[in-house]
């Protein structure tokens, strides 16, 4: 996955995102559960996030995302060879998320898709396998999406976790490479399935199926034991940063941006004590969005770029970790 002595193959040529109108801030929280603006503020840096109305889904926040990408990158939903949806808030477990993007889009009817599940680290998973897709010359156009809508995953009870989630979704095309140096330098794809019970959602598949039970003991809801969560996002995230700098021979001061997973902005520090990069290169908006998993660094790229903050060239490095556990980053020549 590591291509330091070549050329990228692939490039980002277009990315968009969307977020649902209604906001949810801490205050409106302390009316609902026992917590405080100012709990969480400290301890995660979250101050509002974004909430799907009732009738919206995962596929309809991804098709918005996915409709300002493809016009960003100025090509016809028809040119895509696959869509990629990362996801673990689905619309149904079948058929994928990525089947209602292609009807919606106006994709081909013969575009194959898919959706694929490694939490908060989907994006990074999916870029990925973009890259390696239009690497090999199977597909010219790939559209990867990260959606999530966790609104109807957590337990509103338990303040735990339901202060941390937002919904949203954030999309990029991937396309070949000028070949002027510019595009994925390298991806870093990394999973430990000895601590599935740190972030998970125990319910709902063919283990616990859905039964009153089930729903009863809230199985289909998100289960965290969030101090874990955040040692091993630590040492994730920072391990993974490193190691494409290293791959790259980038050191940290050369980084431009570092586009990361945004999940707690106490984690983001920490990264930036063991990394090197200095904080004001970390692109952060968890104030505003929370953990939307698979969907923050997308939704936090376009942001960037539409902000007139990415200009040609910069060494942008992004990094995301979550259930599964799994984790990775990407190095990338905008
Ligand atoms: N409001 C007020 N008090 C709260 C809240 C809340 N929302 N949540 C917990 N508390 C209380 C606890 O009950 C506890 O009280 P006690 O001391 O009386 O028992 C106290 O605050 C401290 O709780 P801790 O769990 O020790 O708090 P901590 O500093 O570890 O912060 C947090 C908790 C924010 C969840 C942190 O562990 C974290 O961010 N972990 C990473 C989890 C994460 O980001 N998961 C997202 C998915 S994975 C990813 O994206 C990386």
């Amino acid at each position: 996955m590591t291509r330091p002595d070549r050329k990228p193959a692939s490039r980002i040529l277009g990315t968009g995102h969307y977020l649902p109108k209604e906001v949810r801030t801490n205050r409106d929280l302390e009316k609902v559960i026992d917590t405080s603006d100012a709990w969480i503020t400290a301890r995660t840096g979250i101050r509002q996030r974004h909430v799907a109305a009732d009738d919206e889904a995962s596929s309809d926040m991804a098709t918005h995302a996915a409709r300002r990408a493809i016009e960003n990158a100025g090509i016809q939903p028809e040119e895509l060879d696959l869509i990629v949806v990362g996801t673990i808030s689905p619309d149904m477990p079948m058929p994928s998320t990525a089947m209602f993007l292609q009807r919606n889009l106006g994709a081909r009817r013969d575009c194959p898709g898919f959706d694929l599940s490694a939490a908060c680290a989907g994006f990074i998973y999916g870029l990925s396998i973009a890259d390696n897709f239009v690497r090999t010359g199977q597909a010219r156009y790939v559209l990867v999406v990260g959606v999530e809508l966790l609104s109807r995953l957590v337990d509103w009870s338990d303040r735990s976790t339901c202060v941390l989630f937002g919904d949203g979704a954030g999309a990029v095309v991937v396309g070949p490479s000028d070949g002027d140096g510019r595009g994925v330098l390298s991806t870093h794809l990394y999973a430990d399935g000895s601590k599935i019970e740190s972030l998970y959602i125990p319910g709902g598949g063919s283990r616990t199926p859905p039964s009153e039970q089930m729903l009863r003991n809230k199985q289909h809801l998100v289960h965290m034991t969030g101090k874990d969560v955040f040692r091993y996002a630590v040492k994730g995230l920072s391990s993974s940063v490193r190691t494409a700098l290293e791959a790259n021979s980038l050191a940290p001061a050369e980084v431009d941006w570092v586009i990361p997973h945004q999940a707690n902005i106490r984690i983001l520090e920490a990264v930036q004590v063991r990394t090197g990069i200095p904080m004001e290169r970390f692109f952060i908006n968890i104030d505003q969005t929370a953990n939307t998993s698979s969907a923050s660094v997308p939704i936090a790229l376009d942001q960037a770029a539409r902000a007139g903050k990415l200009q040609p060239r910069q060494s942008l490095v992004f990094c995301a970790l979550g259930g599964g556990i799994a984790w990775g980053s990407a190095l990338v020549r905008w």
